[in-house]
């Protein structure tokens, strides 16, 4: 809820961190933190050097840290490393080879255990596997999973051989799949036969084969048998059981060290204009980036227990389920299904079960465990966390001070995490044992970080005022760039100022330094922490014959941070009926997946326009949110039509 995190009366709060947590922290004061920072900044290069040889396992070393063309970045050039060994083999052999890597909870309550020994037994056979089905360095496979182990030994596994992975979230649609699919031209589906959510089968293979119908470059599916699926249907010479082709696999599989730059994987993201953009990150300063930024924002130990409730379908299960933590080699739950099944209890059920120290979830899940009541969460011993962390959007304060005192019990540093699928890593955040946190406010920079707030001319704005959130400095975990799409990259994140990052939030930085983050002000809406483009919802609900023209705008909700409101011109001659209603919102989400779809369709004889023929956006924001219009209405093409939307 950006409105109520920039409020004057939560600025002046400050919350620090128990003695006892600074002494254990990896980072225990401010003046280490401004030490550290500052040298970060100071001679990047010199510090990203050290950084690397510290925390990462390099075949070869590199010979230029850092090559600037703006702006495309090389860090670490002519380094080789293996990510997958960096994130598995390099335990092995060590005190940590018996120690749990992955910790999984079905949602029926199934559990298994991997060791890193053992996981790396299952990565190196699925390596052997996606070779053996004609996998090779630079391929791209993709990933429509369930939350299982099996997702994260398939995305490692590919690390393993240099191929490029693109995990589809489990909730997106046919549609959504093949357009991915076809967007990088993936050679191997790996999906399951089904997942569990809220008690109900959510059919992945269904989903593969209906979208892989028009996707030409598949050549191989593999199913893992997760439900027990009796009406999957498989097609000869093209989908293979997981559990047969990995019966055959050899458990021996050489890593091959890849250049620092080998892309690892893509990611889709949803923009302001047009389909999601495949955003590309590479080996080494991905890594480096995830690496570091786990270590020190979470303050992590080999004694935790580490969980994260993203899935790995959003950059946060790649940062902060795979890469970052099992590089750390520390121990990562895992949790397959919903919040509230079978009931309200289970998030934190789980933690007291399993002991967990570290727990890192998104404000609209604190938000809907506020709402269901203290009581259930008080008939648990909590008393395992030691650290929590948000992530996602910006978090309201009273959402920030209930998870401060009910789940962490008054005990616990918070972390509130800023970043983005296109920086890899956390940007913004303030150390836990290091700096006091502010509730709503996201912090600091991380190391090496220079985040500034600039007006609209390129000038940084005074402190206290609000402006545009920029990165002004390259930093290793950054995108490399947008699969296919060179043109797109530049226009998208460096065309607002010549030479430096643009991230489309709003953002303003107060006296102490601190950074609060507004919103995205772009035409992409944060949907309980994940991004929707409002161009996409408009494109699917114009795909439907009935839809004549749409426009779609966020209104404040109170636990998902934004709703999704479509206004809806129909074709000559079709009726506007709660029916249709129904049908679009369903179409919404065959076309992208349930999180696009509609909370409200408003029928309007006409759209407002601009006389250039432009969509007054700002004034269906204040229609849909039943505000004043603020804006100034003197453009608009026909006065009318406001009055009519207001009423419809
Ligand atoms: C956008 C990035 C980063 C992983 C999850 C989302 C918003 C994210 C915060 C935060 C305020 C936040 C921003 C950002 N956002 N974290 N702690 N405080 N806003 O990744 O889908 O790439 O979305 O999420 O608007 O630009 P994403």
């Amino acid at each position: 809820m950006p409105n109520k995190t920039t409020s004057s009366a939560s600025l002046g709060e400050k919350v620090s961190p128990s003695s006892e947590f600074k002494k254990q922290a990896t980072v225990k004061s401010m003046a280490e933190y401004k030490r550290l920072y500052a040298e970060s900044v100071s001679d990047p290069e010199k510090f990203w050097n050290a950084q690397a040889k510290e925390l990462l396992f390099w075949r070869k070393p590199w010979k230029q840290t850092l090559e600037w063309k703006e702006p495309q970045a090389k860090w670490f050039v002519g380094g080789k490393l293996n990510v997958c060994e960096n994130c598995v083999d390099r335990h092995v052999g060590t005190p940590r080879e018996n120690k749990a890597a992955l910790i999984f909870e079905g949602e029926p309550g199934d559990q298994q255990t991997l060791t890193y020994k053992q996981l790396h037994v299952e990565v190196c056979k699925f390596a052997n596997v996606l070779e053996s089905r004609g996998i090779k360095k630079g391929d791209r496979i993709a990933i429509y999973m369930p939350m299982t182990c099996e997702a994260v030994v398939a995305m490692l596994a590919s690390a393993r051989i240099g191929a490029i992975h693109t995990v589809i979230f489990g909730g997106f649609s046919s549609e959504s799949i093949k357009d991915r699919v076809n967007d990088c031209q993936a050679k191997l589906v790996v999906t399951a036969d089904g997942g569990w959510r809220r008690g109900s089968v959510v059919d992945l293979k269904m989903h593969v084969n209906r979208a892989i119908q028009d996707c030409p470059t598949v050549e191989t599916v593999v199913v893992v048998k997760r439900i027990g699926n009796t009406r999957v249907s498989m097609k000869t010479g093209r989908d293979y059981w997981y559990h047969t082709v990995m019966e055959g696999a050899s458990h021996k599989h050489t890593a091959k060290a890849f250049d620092a730059e080998t892309p690892l994987f893509i990611l889709y993201t949803s923009g302001s204009t047009g389909k999601p953009k495949g955003v590309l990150h590479t080996s080494g300063g991905y890594l480096l980036g995830t690496t570091m930024t786990s270590k020190y924002v979470f303050d992590l130990k080999d004694s935790d227990t580490y969980w994260c409730t993203a899935d790995i379908g959003w950059i946060t299960g790649h940062s902060y389920v795979t890469y970052g933590i099992l590089s750390n080699g520390a121990t990562n739950l895992i949790y397959e299904g919903a919040p509230n099944y079978p009931d309200v209890n289970r998030f934190w059920d789980i933690v007291e079960r399993h002991r967990v120290t570290i727990f890192y979830t998104a404000p609209t899940a604190i938000r809907a465990f506020m709402k269901w009541g203290d009581h259930h969460v008080k008939k648990h011993d909590l008393s395992s966390l030691r650290l929590l962390g948000s992530v996602g959007e910006p978090i309201n304060p009273e959402a920030w001070k209930w998870y401060y005192k009910t789940i962490g019990g008054g005990r616990c540093p918070i972390v509130d995490t800023w970043w983005q699928t296109e920086t890899g890593a956390i940007m913004i955040t303030t150390l836990p044992g290091a700096a006091y946190s502010k509730p709503g406010s996201a912090g600091l920079p991380f190391f090496g970080v220079v985040p500034k707030v600039f007006n609209d001319a390129g000038e940084e704005v005074k402190k206290g005022e609000s402006g545009k959130l920029v990165l002004t400095q390259p930093w290793p975990s950054m995108l490399r760039g947008l699969y296919g799409d060179r043109k797109r990259y530049k226009e998208t994140y460096w065309s607002e100022y010549k030479g430096i990052y643009f991230c489309g939030d709003g953002c303003r930085q107060d006296k102490d330094g601190y950074f609060w983050i507004v919103g995205r002000i772009d035409d992409v809406l944060n949907v309980s922490g994940h991004r929707i483009g409002t161009a996409e919802v408009e494109s699917a609900l114009v795909s439907h014959g009935a839809v004549a023209e749409s426009a779609v705008v966020g209104r404040p909700h109170e636990l998902k941070g934004s709703a999704v409101v479509c206004f809806v011109t129909l074709k000559e001659g079709v009726e506007p009926t709660d029916e249709l209603r129904r049908e679009l919102r369903e179409h919404v989400g065959e076309e992208i997946g349930a999180i696009a779809k509609p909370d409200e369709v408003r029928f309007a004889p006409a759209l407002p326009k601009t006389r250039s023929g432009k969509i007054m956006r700002r004034l269906l924001k204040d229609i849909a949110a039943g505000r004043e219009i603020a804006q100034d209405t003197t453009t608009l093409e026909d006065l009318n039509v406001v009055k009519a939307l207001q009423k419809g």
